[in-house]
């Protein structure tokens, strides 16, 4: 059952929500070419900290911080390290999530650190855009199948890969709730969004395969071809009309 969250609820959600967009920007703001992906999780742990929030990822499943930060090739749950060093031209994708009085909020974005490559460029854009455009299909009446479908054909516009293993899920009283939000799909299908409904939409995108593998430490995911990647992320509230993200700042 995909659960209607109570204006209590909403406001306890956006307590964690904007806690999260505000170490995100921070975090956006400070990345810079020799620091460590270690000092961007002790970043993200001071913001959370700054707005009276708890760290959502640290001890989940065993998760061993509180952010995930994925270099490149990585494209999520990499586990932040003192000796993974950030360079100039890396694609660096940054996801955080916190928990205010029991309920969660869930973001993320890649961040291209300095001068880029042109197609890491588009694909930044074109996972963004992806985004964008799955949100605008997130509304009241419209059905699940209409925002993976959005991600799925704005991916194939430019030619990139969508990671399918991984998805997108609702999110509230746990940090991840039904329904799971694949990034393809048929427009018309899956469940009927209602208004209260908490999603957090996440694509994932590749300039390559669309196969993953996980590192050896049992987290990191990679694509198998070595191509990079990237991830946009924000947790939204359904409403009749357009919905309104609870992680942007
Ligand atoms: N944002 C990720 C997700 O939605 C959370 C990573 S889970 C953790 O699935 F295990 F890394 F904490
Ligand atoms: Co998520």
């Amino acid at each position: 059952m995909i659960e209607i969250k109570t204006q209590e609820e909403i406001k306890n959600m956006k307590l964690a929500c904007r806690a999260v967009a505000a170490a995100l920007a921070d975090i956006a703001e400070r990345i810079r070419p020799g620091i460590s992906t270690l000092d961007i999780d002790k970043m993200a742990a001071a913001s959370l900290e700054k707005s009276d929030a708890k760290p959502a990822f640290l001890g989940y499943r065993g998760y061993p911080a509180v952010a995930c930060v994925s270099v490149n090739e990585q494209v999520i749950h990499g586990i932040p390290k003192a000796d993974k060093i950030i360079e100039e031209g890396d694609l660096v994708s940054v996801d955080l999530g916190a928990i205010v009085n029991g309920f969660y909020g869930d973001a993320a974005l890649t961040i291209g650190v300095g001068k880029i490559k042109p197609e890491d460029k588009i694909l930044l854009e074109t996972t963004k855009r992806s985004l964008d455009e799955a949100l605008k299909k997130a509304k009241a009446g419209a059905r699940l199948g209409d925002i993976s479908n959005a991600v799925e054909k704005t991916a194939a516009s430019k030619n990139l890969g969508v990671i399918r293993e991984f998805s997108g899920h609702g999110i509230g009283r746990k940090l991840h709730e039904e329904p799971s939000i694949p990034n393809f799909g048929v427009p018309g299908t899956g469940p009927v969004l209602r208004n209260g409904m908490t999603l957090a939409i996440e694509p994932m995108l590749s300039l390559g395969s669309e196969e993953v593998k996980f590192l050896k430490d049992g987290w990191t995911v990679v694509t198998t071809d070595g191509s990079n990647s990237a991830h946009f992320e924000h947790t939204v509230l359904i409403k009749e009309g357009e919905c309104e993200i609870l992680t942007a700042l």
